[in-house]
């Protein structure tokens, strides 16, 4: 054959939509999205997030709505964040059986019951009034090991109130074991962890700080890993599956292909990715200025995440994309 004429071609795959269709790898479905809710504590109306155009702060009435629309439009999980009216140095509220996010839990679990998995963050960054995922030493440093104690406080209190899957995000080591145990003392050994596994200290988290009401002034680089490494994530999977992870996920998702990649052909359990609050933002300012095709952008990014290897994928547009999807 000679090497010019071109007898290979791959253009002939892509010449018509049944084509594509017909040869296309990776499908999105919306049982696999996952939709981030927040709720805050006292508010009579929705409070928008200012940088995540799109984005409320719910009302426990109008979670209870948003999660139905959520059950309805076939999406595997919703994942609540608690935004309590008051913080102090312990984050109290957090584990306060009453406190939102648990009274959030139970809501939802009236709600919609078994028709969505109900998943929680258990961290304490949205509790705390110096907005660190933990509790502080003496010195002012995250104390890993006393905030491992709160972990295990949060995972009954949230299991008390039904929730499928806690989602432990504070990287602290040990976090998973301490739940683990937490939860099978307290007789919740239905209820799993979603393991945030590899959890960068990511200024692609900047919009969520707002949709938490977070007070953070410094950063997280003492316990989230430094975006310059990728072998490390492969360590915190083996830790986490052998401390019992029943998921891990990759955070955040678009800037960590290659994380996602190693980890999911390294996981013997199901890999999920955050598409974190900087990704939706940039793509909805973006789009705002007429910059780009949005709805495109909202597949691609979400295509693109599968392909390296997520199996689920929690998203701002879950929403949106299962009814693109449809
Ligand atoms: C910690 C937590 C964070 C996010 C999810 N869980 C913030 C952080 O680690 O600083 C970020 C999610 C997003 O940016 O969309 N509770």
């Amino acid at each position: 054959m000679s090497a010019e004429f071109p007898y290979v071609r791959p253009r002939r795959l892509r010449q018509s939509p049944a084509m594509r269709r017909l040869v296309a790898e990776t499908r999105l479905h919306p049982a696999e999205l996952i939709l981030p809710l927040f709720v805050r504590e006292g508010v009579s109306e929705p409070v928008p997030v200012t940088s995540m155009p799109g984005v409320v702060q719910h009302t426990r009435d109008t979670l209870r709505k948003a999660v139905v629309e959520a059950a309805e439009a076939g999406l595997g999980g919703v994942m609540l964040f608690g935004v309590p009216a008051k913080q102090d140095a312990v984050g109290s509220e957090g584990t306060n059986p009453d406190g939102i996010l648990q009274q959030a839990i139970r809501d939802v679990v009236a709600e919609v019951g078994d028709a969505l998995v109900v998943m929680s963050d258990l961290c304490l960054d949205e509790y705390t009034d110096h907005g660190h995922c933990g509790v502080l030493a003496a010195d002012g440093s995250v104390d890993n090991d006393a905030t491992l104690e709160r972990y295990a406080e949060m995972a009954r209190v949230q299991a008390d109130a039904g929730v499928h899957l806690v989602g432990p995000s504070g990287m602290m080591d040990g976090q998973i074991a301490v739940i683990r145990r937490a939860l099978d003392e307290a007789g919740h050994q239905d209820v799993g962890i979603l393991a945030y596994t590899a959890k960068y200290a990511s200024a692609f988290y900047g919009p969520f700080r707002e949709a938490v009401g977070s007070s953070l002034k410094g950063d997280r680089k003492t316990y989230q890993q430094d975006p310059a490494n990728a072998r490390e994530s492969l360590r915190e999977l083996q830790q986490d599956v052998a401390e019992g992870a029943d998921l891990v996920m990759v955070k955040p998702a678009m800037a960590y292909l290659d994380v996602l990649r190693q980890v999911a052909d390294a996981s013997p359990v199901p890999v999920a990715a955050y598409q974190v609050s900087g990704e939706y933002a940039m793509v909805e300012a973006a789009a705002a200025n007429g910059w780009i095709d949005r709805e495109r952008m909202i597949m691609e990014t979400l295509t693109s995440i599968r392909r390296a290897g997520a199996e689920q994928i929690l998203t701002y547009w879950a929403a949106e994309a299962a009814a693109l999807l449809k």
